[in-house]
């Protein structure tokens, strides 16, 4: 009865249990793990911090003046020697540490030698700037080994570093390089993107012009562009390397000394710089990597995110570097010069761990099996999703045509601020759902609640908070403690918030929903509506803009914005692809807005309100809901007017 009743579920109700195989080689494999770690979080997460080196231990693991965490409180220790120089002394001295394929096909393979070779270099010439410890140094670089020797190099020193994602425009980066107050940037002449060199120094002049704080930019040779270089402030990386001498005395670094500062974008126009800090930080991204990726030694792991996202910083550098992993780096597209590239680059390198985004695996979908099939993808052992929620069709599609039914799926979910995984299966005995990230990771305290902060029954809809510190978490909003305490702090007394609606099923599963809050997801990345909307009404056309994410097949969201103009302006075709370039231009292309519809006003409510949840029902096609508290009905019938004759 039971096992008919089993065959009869759709694959996407079914539950995925580990193979046996993989189990029985899986490196957590006792279940007992949860109820461990749940007993007593703060002895499970000594436990893993005792697997990094230590200058000087911890005299007391957490201490909790709620929001301010320290942890490991009086611990010594660097991220950088427990990345590289630990790794020094046995055989894995010569493992490869990076394996880096350009999108020209260039290849470089740097063991852990060379890798402390040219991080201390690095480390030097940084020094010989000025750099001490304490001192943000801005990173704007593309997937090149240098953005991890630079990385690694800021951390050598104590100068915790901020990565600016290369595809964020020139006004974005100036605002993030004048909030941290950096005195270098490191980037690059360019970066290859589907043939095609683009420059990167040219968005760095223009942004720095703005900077009082830059003494020095150092400039990557990448692509072979010409380069303007101001005299006295530009460097060629290649030049100053030269004269650079190796070995560098790691900084002693107190566990709850800032490693880094990231930008996010929150709910106000103003990203924000989130901070993480050394000890808690390496110690929660080195355990989960190797538990949710069950990391060996011989394997090749690949991580396609981006290393400007926090994705990057824990899953392609310091999580795997800290675990003497042979990480693989690449540069290009997927479909570059092929619909096949990623294929074969795990052909070619026999990639075993493969970690990538929901939007990445649709295209895939949509591109179909013509392109997997050509390739031999039997190396792979394990496949990781981040950064959205996966569709129950996209994990079916990647489990059977990239993972061969042979894989297990580790959906994870966390967020910039959360630094490390916070809810994700273990791959050896976590059963998984098609679409569920399964359960907080052991020593994590994650719950859905309603309004009122309750948690909700098995079978219930809420919001998800994060109940207890965790050893990543952010530590504050640099230079803001107030805005942190609001942000995340507030919504729920002495709970985390983070921002995202979930639903708890019958087995206590978490399905993520998405943001509840002003965010939008994009293919996995962050944009604040707020800063779109100042954006477009920067616009001299532009007198009032609201912005909204709409669901996109590929993209999960899509931005989508609703303008009123200025008197006296007219809207045509050649306006929406201005203000569009004008988006793009402010922040980035990933900001620029699907599409832009005008309207004579925006619908609001009595009190003046912007009813955000009926512009996404316009945007989305669906019936609108209920329209009685609109100050002016008829603003909805001239929006959808306005919709259909796009
Ligand atoms: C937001 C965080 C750290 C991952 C990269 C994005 C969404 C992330 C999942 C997932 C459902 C997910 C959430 C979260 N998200 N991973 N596995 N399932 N949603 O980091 O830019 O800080 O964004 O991404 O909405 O809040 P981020």
């Amino acid at each position: 009865m039971l096992n008919q009743k089993i065959l009869q579920l759709a694959p996407e109700e079914q539950i995925y249990h580990p193979n046996l195989s993989f189990s029985a080689r899986a490196n957590v494999r006792d279940a007992q793990i949860y109820e461990r770690a749940g007993a007593n979080f703060e002895e499970f997460w000594a436990e893993e911090a005792q697997k990094l080196h230590w200058f000087r231990p911890w005299d007391k693991v957490l201490e909790w003046q709620s929001p301010f965490a320290q942890w490991f409180v009086g611990g010594k220790i660097n991220a950088c020697y427990n990345c590289i120089d630990r790794h020094l002394e046995g055989w894995r001295r010569n493992k490869a540490a990076i394996i880096f394929e350009g999108e020209p096909g260039d290849q470089l393979v740097l063991t852990y030698q060379d890798l402390y070779r040219e991080v201390t270099k690095f480390a030097n010439v940084l020094l010989g700037m000025g750099i001490t410890k304490g001192d943000p140094v801005t990173i704007y670089m593309p997937m090149i080994p240098q953005v991890v020797i630079a990385m690694l190099a800021c951390a050598r020193i104590g100068a915790p570093h901020s990565l600016v994602f290369g595809g964020f425009s020139s006004e974005a980066l100036r605002d993030r390089i004048n909030d941290a107050e950096s005195k270098v940037v490191v980037t690059a002449d360019g970066v290859w993107r589907r043939g095609k060199s683009i420059p990167l120094k040219q968005n760095v002049d223009t942004a720095v012009a703005e900077c009082p704080s830059v003494q020095k930019v150092v400039v990557v040779q990448r692509t072979g562009a010409e380069t303007q270089m101001d005299a006295d402030r530009d460097v060629w990386y290649h030049d100053v390397m030269k004269a650079a001498p190796s070995g560098c005395k790691p900084e002693i670094m107190d566990a709850e000394d800032i490693l880094f500062i990231l930008y996010t974008s929150g709910t106000t126009g103003r990203p924000k710089g989130i901070v993480h800090t050394t000890g808690g930080y390496l110690t929660a991204v080195a355990s989960t990597h190797r538990n949710i990726f069950d990391l060996k030694e011989e394997d090749v792991y690949w991580c396609t995110a981006d290393v400007g996202w926090i994705t990057g910083h824990s899953y392609l550098v310091y999580g795997p570097l800290a675990n003497g992993t042979t990480v693989m780096l690449f540069e290009g597209a997927p479909d570059y010069p092929e619909r096949d590239r990623f294929w074969e680059v795990i052909e070619k390198y026999k990639v075993s761990l493969f970690y990538t985004a929901p939007t990445a695996i649709r295209l895939f979908m949509k591109w179909g099996e013509e392109w997997t099939n050509k390739r031999d993808l039997s190396s792979l052992r394990l496949l990781g999703s981040v950064g959205e929620p996966i569709n129950p069709e996209a994990w079916l599609w990647y489990h059977k045509n990239i993972g061969k039914e042979n894989c297990p799926i580790v959906d994870t979910w966390w967020q910039t601020e959360t630094g490390s995984v916070m809810v994700a299966p273990l791959p050896g005995i976590t059963p998984t759902k098609p679409g569920s990230a399964t359960m907080p990771m052991p020593g994590v305290s994650v719950d859905v609640v309603d309004e009122m902060g309750e948690p909700v029954e098995r079978g219930g809809t809420g919001y998800l908070v994060i109940t207890k510190p965790w050893p990543s978490m952010l530590r504050t909003v640099y230079k803001d403690p107030q805005r942190y305490a609001d942000t995340y702090w507030s919504r729920f007394e002495g709970m985390y918030f983070t921002g995202d609606g979930a639903r708890k099923d019958e087995d206590g599963y978490i399905w993520v929903q998405g943001r509840v809050d002003d965010v939008i997801n994009v293919s996995g990345h962050r944009i604040g509506t707020a800063e779109v909307e100042s954006a477009l009404v920067e616009h001299p056309a532009v007198a009032e803009a609201a912005v909204i994410g709409r669901k996109h097949e590929l993209k999960g969201q899509a931005v989508s914005a609703f303008v009123t103009l200025r008197e006296g302006i007219a809207w045509a075709p050649e306006l929406e692809k201005d203000l569009k370039s004008h988006v793009a231009k402010k922040i980035g292309g990933l900001a620029r807005p699907e599409e832009i519809i005008c309207a004579w006003e925006l619908p609001k409510t009595r009190s003046g309100k912007i009813m955000r949840r009926l512009l996404r029902d316009i945007a989305e096609g669906r019936v609108l809901g209920d329209t009685s508290t609109l100050a002016d009905p008829t603003v909805v019938k001239q929006l959808l007017n306005q919709k259909t004759a796009l």
